[in-house]
């Protein structure tokens, strides 16, 4: 009998500090009323103190306590972050012993496609049957390596963790995946070290980007629909990675979604990366909006590039 991996149980954390467009207003040439039109966004969060493990730590409790189950039941730990707190031990092995599990833990880097690579990967676990429960955080720390003097890049990021756990079931779950990968846009979006210097910051060519972003994402989810065989109408909720509202908003238009179908979180978190969507999927599940049946497209797409969709019966 077919294996689906079916989400039971989300949860997410935000560090405490916010900082808001008006305080950006303070060091940046900037406004609050071109980060809002321009992006969506009105303040994120950023850690003081705190790392990636201890956002995925907290993330994945909340995670595992509404899936009624002990770290020790986990086969997996699918870590996706593009701020590992070392270049090695895997971030992923850190939260494994922090939060008292005895499972194989990778981190996967897709940048902001992060969780839908490793939510892909995870499925293929579950559905081979090599896992029966499987925990995929997306954790990020985006601040330590942002260019705080930059203004093309300090207003879109934040920092913080969701986590599903996954669990093999005969019925329902994952019911479609696709991930691709790009690799001449390099320049368009990376971090300016070679592992040489000890740290280095985003640099981004923000309109190429945003114009390839919507293209890649908007091709996607048209062909997510038409393997599936389904329409917009058959969605329940778009849970898109939160780059720019502007992105999600031309993307929901080309599958002829309405935006009253779309969860955003964008202004209150800014973009944080491969924990966007875990983050935005916690939220509206824990406000009641995402309900047992439902189905929900995740899609995103991060540098190299790389960009995915997976459709799931909730
Ligand atoms: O997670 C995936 C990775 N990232 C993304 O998806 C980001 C994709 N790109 C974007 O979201 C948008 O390109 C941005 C929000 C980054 C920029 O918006 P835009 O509408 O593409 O603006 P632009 O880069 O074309 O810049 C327009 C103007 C420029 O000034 P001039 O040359 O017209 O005088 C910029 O220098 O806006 C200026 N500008 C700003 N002005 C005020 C750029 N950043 C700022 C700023 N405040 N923060």
């Amino acid at each position: 009998m077919k294996k689906f991996a079916r989400i039971v149980g989300t949860g997410s954390y935000l560090p405490p500090r916010i900082i808001t467009n008006s305080e950006l207003e303070k060091t940046l040439d900037t406004t609050d009323e071109w980060i809002t039109s321009r992006t969506g966004i009105k303040e994120r969060r950023v850690v003081n103190g705190e790392s990636t493990c201890d956002l995925a730590l907290e993330a994945s409790k909340r995670a595992l306590e509404m899936a009624e189950m002990s770290a020790s039941e986990i086969d997996l730990i699918i870590l996706a972050t593009t701020t590992p707190d070392k270049i090695f031990p895997a971030t992923a092995t850190m939260l494994q012993n922090q939060i008292g599990a005895t499972c194989p833990a990778f981190d996967l880097q897709a940048v902001c496609a992060g969780f839908v690579f490793a939510l892909t990967t995870a499925q293929q676990y579950i559905e081979n049957g090599a896992a029966n429960n499987v925990l995929v955080v997306g954790s990020e720390t985006y601040s330590r390596i942002i260019d705080w003097s930059d203004r093309s890049t300090a207003i879109l990021f934040g920092d913080g963790a969701g986590a599903v756990v996954l669990s093999s079931n005969n019925s329902t779950g994952i019911m479609y995946s696709k991930i691709l990968s790009d690799g001449r846009y390099l320049s368009s979006l990376h971090v300016n070290n070679n592992y040489i210097n000890e740290t280095g910051t985003i640099e981004m060519a923000g309109n190429e980007v945003y114009k390839i972003a919507v293209n890649r994402l908007s091709e996607l989810a048209e062909e997510t629909l038409k393997d599936c065989n389904m329409t917009s109408d058959d969605l329940t909720w778009m849970v898109p990675h939160q780059a720019n509202i502007r992105i999600i908003s031309a993307v929901a238009k080309r599958i002829k979604l309405p935006m009253s179908k779309v969860v955003l979180t964008i202004e209150k978190h800014g973009n944080t990366s491969a924990a966007s969507i875990p983050l935005a999927l916690d939220v509206a599940v824990r406000d009641g909006r995402i309900k047992k049946g439902d189905n929900l497209l995740f899609e995103g797409i991060g540098g190299g590039f790389s960009w995915g969709s997976v459709l799931v019966e909730y």
